[in-house]
């Protein structure tokens, strides 16, 4: 099995997945097979969707004889004729749905493998939302046990063994992590269809989250019996990789088609609002007209369509950057959705998100209401404000939001007071209070606002103001305002040093600016733009400002004058001895070379490439949390810019 990110956004990620039946691109759904009764076959499936992958019940299978006989002679996929991954469940569900089945854990894993599933699943136990923590417990302590009697026997078959725990968070975090400790290959989260059935999205948020938290990051993760595409991008935004899907054939055979919002009764609908293939070739009326098997066929086809351009959806946002608006957009159309969104903003969530946000994105941060002041992004930025940033002076000057950048826009009157005296200059924004010098860095001047805001979001803007101006005195400008000094300023500030100090220790983190710059500086501009590129000191080239978000860009001089500054383990990336050469020679790092990382250090954030004695060997942008790069095997963790190129 490989498993390697590609892109990521929120906690997401965009992965190539591969089993011996081949390359699976996630995040993705697993349609559901029942082998008794296809409705859709997976040849089918394939031609119309492109399904890479999908799920099938190797319980049904198992106690069919005849079924199990051919599985046995010739295999699952010859079975359900699919020639790509097929993933097989166990029989947990049956037994939860149906009461006891007798099954005994080991032999229906040996099964599986017998049948030749790629990835098969242990009889995990079913844990209900309304059981006591005891007896959750009992639960995922058996679990964990049959886990650990199912692994010896999985032989060439990937493994998936299911996190269960009920509502109880610990109870999740404790049985992901052990289950982690195990040579699992695949880790579903179980026991959530009774809390989607019911709409409880909020307790499914939390479930995700703890487990998250404890299982390992280089592993795949699918939210189990997940088949409504309404929820799929926050899960995705959470970081679930896989769905799987038995809703389109089940809600088809009640007549119920689904939606990106939700799902419509059939019969209740004068017109199809959807241009898929199949509500492009039929009007409502010529639907009815169909005789009942074929509607259903077709309403499960509609079904399937909506399912995987959902997904076409999130893999494309995810991409781009823009998962979070996507999250927004879906849970503006779904109360309960909605109030779950809410969950991430308690702070042990957000810290936990902001681990996996990226540095920068391809995209503005488009604001969809209140709860965009909750995005991990702006989360960092007021964090960032209070432990990178102070304000130097002790009177601030208050500006209203104008256009961005902001210092460019009131470029004159920022001119005639910084004559004047020197104070700080901030305006009132949105996303909270930005320093002029601040203005060109991401997302500050890569946000997009509506003109007129909500109260909730006034309100938090202005707490996060007056936490940060504090203990200056606040003169909030208008065109009547005239600042004057008790006496001509004998050392007016530099505004450009001003702003690279602050851009630095923002990004790289407290008293970063003073290592990276030193006396003797020379600032190039860009001729066309008037904005700062090139950062010369003492001749050397340190870091370079980019365009797109106002951020450095490290050079190889400027990473050794962190590096040389800066202790163990502050920028680092550790590689083995192993990977030494090819960072010299200027290759990337693979995950599986590191072996230490800046726990500071996000996604896309620049970064030093040292060696194990940490001798300097090079300067890059990390790929990866420091997390996933000690456990992901395959990919790569630092793309790397510059090396010392030395024998
Ligand atoms: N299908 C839906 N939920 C579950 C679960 O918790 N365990 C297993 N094995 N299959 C499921
Ligand atoms: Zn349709």
């Amino acid at each position: 099995m490989t498993f390697e990110i590609k892109e990521r956004d929120a906690a997401g990620r965009l992965c190539h997945f591969t089993t011996k039946h081949g390359n699976v691109t996630t995040p993705n759904l697993l349609p559901v097979i029942n082998p008794n009764k296809m409705m859709i076959t997976p040849k089918e499936m394939k031609k119309r969707f492109g399904t890479e992958i999908l799920i099938t019940n190797s319980y049904i299978i198992y106690k069919n004889p005849e079924l199990k006989k051919k599985a046995l002679e010739s295999g699952v996929h010859s079975l359900i004729d699919f020639d790509g991954s097929v993933m097989t469940d166990s029989g947990t569900f049956q037994s939860y749905v149906y009461g006891d089945v007798h099954l005994d854990p080991v032999e229906i894993v040996q099964f599986q493998r017998d049948i030749g599933s790629d990835i098969g699943t242990i009889l995990d136990v079913f844990g209900t939302p309304n059981q006591t923590k005891k007896k959750s417990e009992q639960g995922v302590q058996e679990t964990i046990e049959r886990a650990k009697r199912s692994i010896p026997h999985k032989g060439e078959m990937l493994l998936a063994c299911p996190v269960q725990g009920s509502v109880y968070p610990e109870l999740r975090e404790h049985c992901a992590r052990q289950l982690s400790t195990l040579s699992a290959d695949f880790f579903p989260i179980g026991g959530v269809v009774p809390l989607m059935e019911n709409q409880r999205y909020s307790d499914l948020v939390r479930c995700i989250l703890a487990a998250k938290q404890g299982l390992d990051p280089s592993k795949p993760v699918h939210l189990f019996g997940a088949g409504h595409p309404l929820i799929f991008s926050l899960a995705v935004a959470l970081g679930c990789d896989f769905f799987d899907s038995s809703a389109y054939a089940k809600y088809a055979n009640d007549g119920r088609m689904i939606f990106q919002w939700g799902t419509e009764k059939f019969e209740d609908l004068r017109e199809l609002p959807c241009s898929c293939p199949i509500c492009s070739k039929y009007s409502t009326t010529e639907l009815k007209e169909l005789d009942e098997k074929e509607r259903t066929l077709q309403i499960a086809l509609h079904n399937l369509y909506v399912s995987f351009s959902e997904l076409k959806i999130i893999r494309v946002a995810l991409t781009e950057g823009w998962l979070w608006e996507l999250v927004e957009q879906r849970a503006a159309s779904n109360p309960f959705l909605s109030e779950a969104l809410r969950v991430l903003r308690e702070p042990t969530h957000q810290q936990w998100l902001e681990q996996y946000e990226p540095t920068s994105k391809k995209t503005a941060l488009f604001y969809t209401g209140p709860q965009t002041m909750y995005r991990p992004l702006i989360f960092r930025y007021h964090t960032r404000l209070f432990t990178r940033y102070e304000p130097l002076f002790h009177t601030t000057v208050v500006f209203p939001e104008g256009t961005k950048p902001y210092s460019m826009f009131y470029s004159k009157e920022m001119a005639n007071i910084l004559k004047q005296k020197n104070v700080n200059l901030v305006v009132r924004s949105t996303l909270g209070p930005v320093p002029f010098e601040l203005d060109e860095m991401y997302p500050l001047a890569q946000s997009v606002f509506p003109r007129s805001i909500d109260q909730e979001t006034r309100e938090k803007t202005q707490q996060v103001m007056e936490r940060l101006l504090k203990d200056t005195e606040i003169i909030v400008w208008d065109e009547h305002v005239s600042i004057q000094s008790e006496e001509p300023l004998k050392h007016p500030m530099d505004f450009d040093r001003r702003r690279i100090s602050a851009v630095a220790d923002m990004q790289f983190g407290h008293g970063v600016s003073e290592a990276l710059f030193s006396e003797k500086i020379h600032i190039i501009k860009s001729k066309r733009t008037g904005k700062i590129r090139n950062i010369i000191c003492d001749g050397a080239h340190v870091v370079s400002m980019r365009a797109e978000d106002g951020l450095f860009t490290l050079k190889i001089d400027g990473g050794r004058r962190l590096h040389k500054r800066l202790k163990y383990p502050l920028l680092r990336v550790v590689v083995a001895d192993d990977a030494v050469p090819f960072v010299k020679a200027g290759k990337s790092v693979f995950a599986k070379f590191v072996s230490e990382c800046d726990p500071d250090l996000r996604p896309y954030d620049e970064c030093l490439i040292v060696d194990k004695q940490d001798m300097f060997l090079g300067i890059g942008r990390t790929l990866l949390t420091r997390d996933e790069m000690l456990s992901f095997r395959h990919g790569m963790a630092v793309k790397t810019r510059d090396s010392i190129r030395e024998e």
